[in-house]
């Protein structure tokens, strides 16, 4: 008996010669059937023989059968070009024998657990086009050759959700049909290497979450103008958000959320006429936005949240008709909130404006498309009363606008006709009275210190959360309030007029 691994560089050379001499034509597709029959089965045992591949047998490989194994897809010649194996949960290594699948063009091994460092018998593979390692427990450095041994024709190449560490290969930049390339979520070091900027093919590049030196996004990524989608979050990124994005007009998707980047947003941001997703979150942006030439219609997510952005809410925000996720919380923005917002936006579900220096009334037509799921905006200085715009927004589940200057009366509806959840209204001076059941639900009511009025209400049996101290509730504290709320974990209603006792 031969050792494996013998076994294994024999076959490889039959393979290769016989899967070349199918392209020139030549008719002797046997032994080649039959050799990568084997080279699935050294694969399936390198898992571990799983019982989800228990059809790849060799009692069942007669001649061309395992072309018609799940998951194994072959061209005419019968060689073995696809291999579709996401999700099936298996785990182990990747046997070298992938390698002498050689007209291999497509290989999915995305989405299980699946370990060892990355398989440079894929080098042997020189057609293949598409390879998905993502979401396994793949490791070690990525072998700085990389480049130059995967082929030529490779377009994508998803290595992200594994445990990768070290630098992105440069070489990395001679694969120039690459189109769609997933680094994020691993554990790569080093500068974001320059050289990537050579890519200009790419149309989406995946970088974020992992744990690059401190440093700005490298100026040879002007190039990349074909890039739709650009992800560079957590990425130890620093600097300025670079103008040249604005050259980027193909770009959908930038998302450079938890990063350091200081400056000004620059407003060719706001000419990228196909961005749907803009999205900076957690950076130090300074300065007003400007958006004099704005462009950006097909805005569907600004996310540009706990910055140091100043000035007003631009007006123009209240017309975007795409628009889905606006979320602005914890900035410096000054003056009202757009009146038109929501009136053009029908399918407008997140608003969070809170930890800011906003102004004025909360415009009617928040929800005037009638998805709106969110409303945050405490922390400001909003005055006037709940529009009955959210008052009858059947949608809403979080209401969040605590310490604001809000009056008036909150119309009982509130409490009756939606779906709400999560309510605090604290630290404002409303008045109104709450129904006697509420809404089974509301999970958290808070409504300190305001100036509600009547009695507490009875029944509310998903509160778990209700503080109401400071008001004017008067009458007796319901008997039986601990039947009508029975998840209740925290209750204050102190500073009342309040009679009876609680038990
Ligand atoms: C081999 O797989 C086939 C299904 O493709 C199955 O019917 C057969 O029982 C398997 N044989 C063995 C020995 O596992
Ligand atoms: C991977 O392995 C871990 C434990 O090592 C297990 O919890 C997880 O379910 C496995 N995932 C898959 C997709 O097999
Ligand atoms: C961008 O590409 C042009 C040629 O297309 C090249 O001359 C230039 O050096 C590249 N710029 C950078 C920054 O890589
Ligand atoms: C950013 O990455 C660091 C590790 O590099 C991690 O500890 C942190 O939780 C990440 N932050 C976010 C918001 O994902
Ligand atoms: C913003 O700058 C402050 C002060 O320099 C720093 O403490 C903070 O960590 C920075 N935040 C981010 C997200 O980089
Ligand atoms: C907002 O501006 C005030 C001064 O008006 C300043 O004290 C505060 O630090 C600023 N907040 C942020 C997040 O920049
Ligand atoms: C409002 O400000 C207070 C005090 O600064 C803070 O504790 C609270 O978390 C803020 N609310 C929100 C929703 O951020
Ligand atoms: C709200 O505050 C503004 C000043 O910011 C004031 O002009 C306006 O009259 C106030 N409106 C209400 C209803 O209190
Ligand atoms: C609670 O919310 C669900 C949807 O999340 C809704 O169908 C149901 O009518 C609501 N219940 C009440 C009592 O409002």
């Amino acid at each position: 008996m031969a050792t494996p691994r013998r076994r294994w560089s024999h076959f490889l050379v039959i393979t290769l010669v016989a899967c070349v001499l199918h392209h020139r034509g030549a008719a002797q597709p046997l032994p080649t059937k039959v050799n990568e029959a084997e080279f699935l089965l050294e694969i399936k045992r390198a898992w571990g023989d799983p019982p989800v591949l228990a059809a790849w047998n060799a009692t069942s490989s007669a001649a061309g059968v395992h072309c018609s194994w799940p998951y194994v897809g072959c061209n005419s010649a019968g060689c073995v070009t696809r291999l579709t194996l996401a999700h099936i949960d298996v785990t182990g290594p990747i046997s070298n024998a992938i390698g002498s699948l050689s007209d291999l063009v497509h290989l999915d091994l995305s989405r299980n657990n699946i370990t060892g460092t990355f398989p440079t018998s894929l080098y042997h593979c020189s057609s293949l086009q598409y390879l998905d390692l993502s979401w396994n427990q793949i490791g070690g450095e990525l072998p700085g050759d990389i480049g130059h041994g995967l082929g030529i024709h490779l377009s994508t190449l998803y290595l992200y959700q594994n445990k990768f560490t070290g630098r992105i290969p440069a070489s990395l930049s001679r694969l120039q049909n690459l189109r769609y390339l997933g680094l994020n979520l691993n554990s790569l070091t080093g500068a974001i290497p320059p050289e990537l900027g050579k890519l200009t093919s790419l149309e989406d590049l995946w970088l974020g979450f992992n744990q690059f030196d401190p440093g700005e996004l490298p100026t040879t990524f002007k190039n990349l103008t074909n890039l739709v989608k650009l992800g560079a979050v957590n990425c130890s990124l620093v600097g300025k958000i670079p103008s040249y994005l604005g050259q980027m007009t193909k770009l959908e998707h930038l998302d450079l959320s938890f990063n350091s980047l200081t400056g000004t947003i620059p407003p060719v941001v706001w000419s990228l006429k196909k961005l749907q997703y803009f999205i900076v979150h957690r950076n130090n942006l300074t300065a007003d936005l400007v958006v004099d030439g704005f462009a950006a219609m097909s805005l569907t997510t600004i996310d540009i949240g706990e910055n140091k952005l100043t000035g007003i809410i631009p007006e123009v925000f209240g017309h975007l008709e795409n628009l889905v996720y606006f979320i602005l919380s914890d900035n410096n923005f000054t003056g009202d909130i757009p009146p038109e917002l929501g009136k053009h936006s029908p399918g407008l579900s997140y608003i969070e404006l809170d930890n800011n220096e906003l102004t004025g009334v909360i415009p009617e037509g928040l929800c005037a498309g009638g998805q709106l799921q969110a409303l945050t905006a405490s922390n400001n200085s909003l005055n006037g009363s709940i529009p009955v715009g959210l008052v009858n927004c059947a949608t809403l589940q979080d209401l969040e606008l605590s310490s604001n200057q809000l009056s008036g009366e909150v119309p009982k509806a509130l409490w009756t006709t939606g779906q709400l959840r999560w309510v605090s209204l604290r630290n404002n001076q409303l008045t109104g009275s709450l129904p006697a059941a509420m809404s089974s639900n509301l999970t958290t009511l808070d409504i300190g210190n305001n100036k509600f009025v009547g009695r507490v209400p009875s029944v509310a049996l998903g509160l778990t959360y209700f503080s109401a101290e400071n008001n004017g509730f008067s009458g007796k504290i319901p008997a039986n309030i601990g039947y009508g709320m029975p998840l209740l974990q925290h209750l204050n209603l102190a500073n009342n007029k309040l009679s009876g006792r609680i038990r």
